[in-house]
């Protein structure tokens, strides 16, 4: 049984203030949720990491960040260690998403290193993956998330891989309002876990969890979660308020009962 996990990632959104405010206000709904069987993330911005980490210590809530770099210390102007996010109470981060791809060069072979350090620090990585909407017209939907998945995977051992969260995130519904619809998003995430099986074998296909991102909302979550590949979700815009991200969390809990 794949545990559901619900992240917010707040992408360059919220001052420390408004973070403290955000984290407190989920905090209160939340504690009053028997989410026991849902892992809650938030991925605050790095700047406000440790406050985030204050307010919800004691909580079922746990932390995430948006980006490491893969070593844990040196002359590299502007980056953060998985060290250093390890220390700031950080259990998750994300790695690769598109935005990094396409406004930061990202690229499969430094989403593998990150991987790799992140494990190495025990970090949960959760590695995105999605295809463009240009890709998706020309038919190369399962080409880019095979490419995305299996080099970003590159040199991963089993015990590493089922520590592993995947992010299928179409980038054409990031931000869009668009979402894939549930048959678009059960079609991709079977396709990543048949992969997983051949890269690896059926136990972890059966064991690592895929959450869908894309414009998820509280009147779409449950149709999402209700595919049978669909262990969670990777939330932006709807993640910066309370009630939004409340509701989701609420209705992925539902669908579980
Ligand atoms: P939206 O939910 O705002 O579409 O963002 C999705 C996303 O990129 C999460 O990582």
């Amino acid at each position: 049984m794949r545990k559901t996990i619900i992240a917010g990632n707040w992408k360059m959104y919220k001052t420390i203030k408004e973070a403290i405010e955000l984290s407190n206000g989920l905090k209160r709904e939340l504690f009053k949720l028997d989410n026991q069987d849902i892992d809650v993330v938030l991925c605050p911005p790095f700047t406000a990491l440790s406050e985030v980490y204050e307010v919800i210590t004691e909580s079922n809530i746990m932390l995430g960040a948006q980006n490491l770099y893969w070593l844990d210390e040196g002359a590299f102007t502007g980056e953060v260690s998985g060290k250093m996010l390890k220390e700031a109470g950080c259990n998750f981060v994300i790695i690769g998403h598109s935005e990094r791809r396409q406004f930061f060069g990202e690229t499969n072979e430094s989403v593998n290193k990150k991987i790799k350090a992140a494990l190495a620090n025990e970090l949960t990585p959760i590695l995105c993956c999605g295809e463009t909407l240009k890709e998706r017209e020309a038919g190369k939907t399962f080409d880019v998330l095979k490419d995305h998945a299996q080099n970003g995977l590159a040199g991963i051992s089993k015990e590493g891989i089922l520590k592993i969260v995947i992010a299928y995130e179409p980038v054409w519904a990031i931000g869009t309002g668009k979402t894939a619809t549930s048959v678009q998003a059960q079609e991709a995430h079977k396709f990543i876990r048949d992969l997983l099986a051949k890269l690896y074998d059926q136990e972890v296909a059966g064991q690592v969890r895929i959450q869908y991102g894309g414009s998820v909302k509280p009147e779409n979550i449950t149709e999402l979660m209700q595919q049978p590949d669909v262990d969670g979700a990777l939330v932006g815009g709807a993640s910066l308020q309370v009630a939004s991200f409340t509701d989701i969390v609420k209705k992925a809990a539902e669908v579980l009962k």
